[in-house]
């Protein structure tokens, strides 16, 4: 799989942590050159320090927060000019809010409903308006949102999440629609994963248990959805467009 990307050229949002930086730092150990973003400055500053220096020089990175227009459009035309081309973008940049696992729809308020909504569903929006438009991305490019497991089914105690992430995949399959073979668009559906978000889930909620029983009873490793992701950002998965792929322990079997 290494040659393939050595000439490729990645956009990854929510890079500073998580699946997000998994899946950069795969990224980066096949070749490929990222342009790497976040809204937290100084963990995106540690990610880019830690990097070896043969790396950074295949690496772009800004702080941008992905549910404001403008930004997003800024970072995705330097990214090109930088770069010269964009082969994919994998949007990690997502919340699950204050209160999931803990606050039933009829306690949550207006507020907490913008901050999922406008930046699980607007952020995807902000960057498939740019992305999609034609010629600016390569042709064959690949665009990789993560929803959740919870894209496909209710979140006792996290209604506006759930609702946040279907209304994401239907945003993903309807633009799978419309741009056909020119640029594939997917989306990954995480179970649980060990990650910084769920890890603070669990901090602040007593008994957070999302998914109670599943066929593999762990949770994931960002590592495992970085792999796919990085199989649906690639020409080996070159016709597969408009999926839901869960990576779930099979949560949603
Ligand atoms: N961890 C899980 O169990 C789980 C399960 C299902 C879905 N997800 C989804 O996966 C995605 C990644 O989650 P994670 O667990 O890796 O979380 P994480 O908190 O470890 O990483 C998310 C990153 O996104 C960044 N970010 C937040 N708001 C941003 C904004 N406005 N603009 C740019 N960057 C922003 C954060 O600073 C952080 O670095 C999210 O969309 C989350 O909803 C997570």
């Amino acid at each position: 799989m290494v040659s393939q990307f050595i000439n490729k050229v990645y956009l990854v949002t929510g890079a500073a942590s998580g699946m997000g930086l998994a899946t950069a730092e795969t990224l980066l150990k096949l070749g490929a050159r990222l342009a790497l973003c976040d809204i937290n400055e100084s963990s995106l500053e540690k990610v880019v320090d830690e990097l070896d220096s043969e790396q950074r020089s295949r690496t772009f990175a800004q702080v941008v927060d992905v549910t404001d227009q403008d930004a997003v459009r800024n970072f995705l035309e330097k990214t090109k000019l930088r770069f010269g081309k964009l082969d994919g973008v994998a949007n990690f940049a997502g919340t699950g809010g204050h209160g999931l696992g803990s606050e039933p729809i009829w306690e949550t308020c207006a507020e907490e409903y913008e901050f999922i909504l406008n930046l699980n569903v607007k952020g995807l929006f902000n960057i498939l308006t740019k992305a999609l438009s034609p010629g600016f991305l390569a042709q064959g490019a690949s665009v990789v949102h993560i929803g959740s497991m919870f894209s496909l089914q209710g979140f006792k105690n996290g209604a506006v999440f759930a609702a946040s992430k279907h209304a994401a995949l239907g945003m993903v399959r309807s633009a799978a629609k419309e741009t056909g073979e020119r640029v594939r668009v997917n989306c990954i559906l995480p179970g649980v994963i060990d990650t910084p978000m769920h890890r603070a889930n669990l901090a602040r909620v007593k008994d957070f248990t999302p998914t109670p029983t599943t066929p593999i009873p762990r949770s994931g490793s960002a590592q495992e959805v970085a792999e796919v992701t990085v199989f649906l950002l690639s020409d080996e998965s070159s016709f597969v467009t408009g999926v839901a792929w869960s990576v779930d322990g099979g949560a949603n079997a």
